[in-house]
């Protein structure tokens, strides 16, 4: 496995603070706010002007913000970018909703995790059990939509289907993006209650109601039936290998003997240990470890996975989001149970 080359000092790999203090400043608006003297600052933010100041000065210390000889606080480069609303950016680092609450989760169950010792049965049931947490969780994920549906959506793979489910589609921002760009597909889309409700929303105010249907349904159960391809996207990676078998069954199940699974997860490799692409996947696939119970898995994993319920592979693009577009038929054998 490569080496990076500039190697980080003990600190920036073992600090738990400043992830937490940037957290807390986006929330509270801290980094997105137009040059403002420190005493002002705090009456807009509504906390307390020692508070503020101490912030600021942790803040400026790691170059996020700044502070001219007046006492003016600005957002440097970095900080603007951190807060940034219109990525996703910004959703990720929000403390108090699903990004937080999962991060918060992260802190306090790692180390359980990696001892093996058992975790929640269901992590989704936390989100069913809270609508708050559960839409915030659907807006973090249409959030970050923005970094790869759109070049999804221009693959001629669409072009050659009629009809697509997408089994844990959210509210829709991929679903819905297919549809208004090929017009000749229609879909239907398989969430739990609550983004299911969202998703039928978003349809009829698209004006997509009469091509899209909402079904509300545990992907773990049977699927509606006779769609030309089953889309699963960054759903595998939320299962252990035995939950993720059983959805890819499903989903090859009610795709037919003509139908097609189309899988788009990033895929775990060891050739760039030091590029951001693989940071960014490592670090999600331990994430999901801790959260979930799932993981990202290598080509070879999807592969092995999706061999297990009688599906092979057809086609593999790679993606410059970093995600894969693998495409799967099913092999005349029966599925093995
Ligand atoms: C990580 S999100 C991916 C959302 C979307 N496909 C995307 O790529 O952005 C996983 C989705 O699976 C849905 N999901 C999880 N467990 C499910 C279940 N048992 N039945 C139906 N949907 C489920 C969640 O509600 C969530 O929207």
């Amino acid at each position: 496995m490569p080496q990076s080359t500039s190697v980080p000092s003990p600190d920036q790999v073992t600090d738990l603070v400043t992830p937490v203090v940037v957290r807390v400043a986006v929330t509270i608006g801290l980094l997105s706010t137009e040059p403002t003297p420190m005493s002002q600052l705090a009456i807009g933010l509504g906390i307390d002007d020692s508070v503020l100041r101490r912030l600021v000065r942790f803040l400026a210390a790691r170059g996020i913000l700044s502070v001219d000889a007046n006492g003016v606080v600005s957002s440097t480069e970095l900080g603007r970018r951190i807060s940034d609303r219109t990525g996703s950016y910004a959703a990720r680092l929000d403390w108090s909703g699903a990004a937080g609450r999962m991060d918060r989760s992260f802190v306090e169950d790692c180390l359980a995790a990696v001892l093996g010792r058992q975790r929640r049965p269901d992590p989704w049931a936390v989100f069913d059990d809270d609508p708050v947490l559960s839409g915030s969780f659907d807006t973090l994920m249409s959030a970050r939509a923005a970094e790869w549906a759109d070049e999804l959506v221009e693959d001629p793979l669409w072009g050659r289907l009629g009809s697509i489910a997408d089994l844990g589609g959210g509210r829709g921002h991929l679903l819905y993006r297919l549809l208004q760009a090929w017009p000749q597909l229609t879909g239907v889309l398989v969430e739990r209650p609550g983004p299911a409700r969202a998703a039928q929303e978003e349809a009829e105010r698209l004006g997509l109601a009469d091509r899209a249907q909402v079904v509300t349904a545990d992907l773990r159960g049977p699927l509606p039936t006779g769609y030309d391809a089953y889309v699963l996207a960054h759903v595998l990676h939320d299962w252990n290998d035995e939950g993720a078998a059983v959805i890819l069954r499903r989903a090859a199940e009610a795709c037919g003997p003509g139908g097609r699974v189309v899988v788009v997860e990033r895929e775990l490799t060891d050739d760039q240990a030091s590029s951001a692409a693989e940071l960014n996947a490592t670090a999600q696939d331990l994430r999901l470890f801790v959260l979930f119970g799932g993981g990202e898995r290598t080509h070879d994993d999807l592969h092995a996975l999706a061999a297990s319920v009688g599906l092979s592979l057809e086609e593999r693009r790679r993606l410059t989001s970093g995600r894969s577009l693998l495409v799967f038929a099913r092999t005349p054998s029966p599925l093995r149970r």
